[in-house]
């Protein structure tokens, strides 16, 4: 709970009357929520690590960049709610981030900074929007040493070479174990607040 009083801290920043009229997230969201996120994190890791084993890093980034999308649109329909990633320096600019994205992964930026580890934090809120009641929800992506091979701060050349062609504007390199690599988002509309 205490990372979720210092998001209360930073979001009332951005908080309008608006927003701060709105209900709170429903326990099931959030635990729905979880799930979904849980869900595509383990299915995207599974495909990683098998593709690594059996045909090799430059076979896994293919995987990734065929695949990626797919999984997303496979948990997003299989839990009923829009389950997907974004960073602030993306590989894939489909994954961009809005503006309330970009807020919650600077609060989690600043509460990694200082000492807050990522896997204790998540946030969620239910936000007005022109689609009507949103329920909002994300959770750190911090980046491990796996990740190092195709996100890292040195990325082997040939390596470089794939993922140049197929994201010729990829900004998702350079990042070092333990740092912020993105979030996991996930949103749905909200049917009967309250
Ligand atoms: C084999 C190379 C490879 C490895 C290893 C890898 N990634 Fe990626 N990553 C990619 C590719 C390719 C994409 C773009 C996927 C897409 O098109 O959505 C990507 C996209 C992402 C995104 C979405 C945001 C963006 O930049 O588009 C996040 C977050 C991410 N990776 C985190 C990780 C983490 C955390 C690990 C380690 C557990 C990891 N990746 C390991 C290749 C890799």
């Amino acid at each position: 709970m205490r990372s979720l009083l210092i998001f209360l801290g930073a979001s009332a920043l951005t908080a309008c009357s608006v927003q701060e009229q709105m209900p709170d997230p429903s326990r099931q969201d959030v635990e729905h929520a979880r799930l979904a996120a849980a869900e595509l994190q383990h299915e995207l890791q599974a495909r990683l690590m098998e593709a690594m084993q059996s045909e090799g890093v430059e076979a896994a980034i293919g995987v990734c960049a065929d695949e990626a999308q797919l999984i997303s649109a496979r948990v997003s329909e299989a839990t009923n709610m829009d389950v997907g990633r974004t960073s602030f320096s993306l590989r894939n600019p489909d994954n961009a981030p809005d503006i309330w994205e970009r807020q919650q992964m600077a609060a989690f930026r600043a509460a990694m900074s200082q000492g807050e580890t990522p896997q204790s934090m998540e946030y969620s809120e239910v936000v007005e929007t022109e689609n009507g009641m949103m329920f909002r929800w994300m959770k750190p992506i911090p980046m491990g040493d796996l990740c190092q091979t195709c996100h890292g701060t040195n990325v082997a050349p040939e390596v470089l070479d794939l993922i140049h062609e197929l994201y010729p504007e990829d900004h998702a390199t350079g990042y070092e174990p333990g740092q912020l690599r993105g979030a996991f988002t996930v949103s749905r509309p909200v049917i009967n607040p309250g």
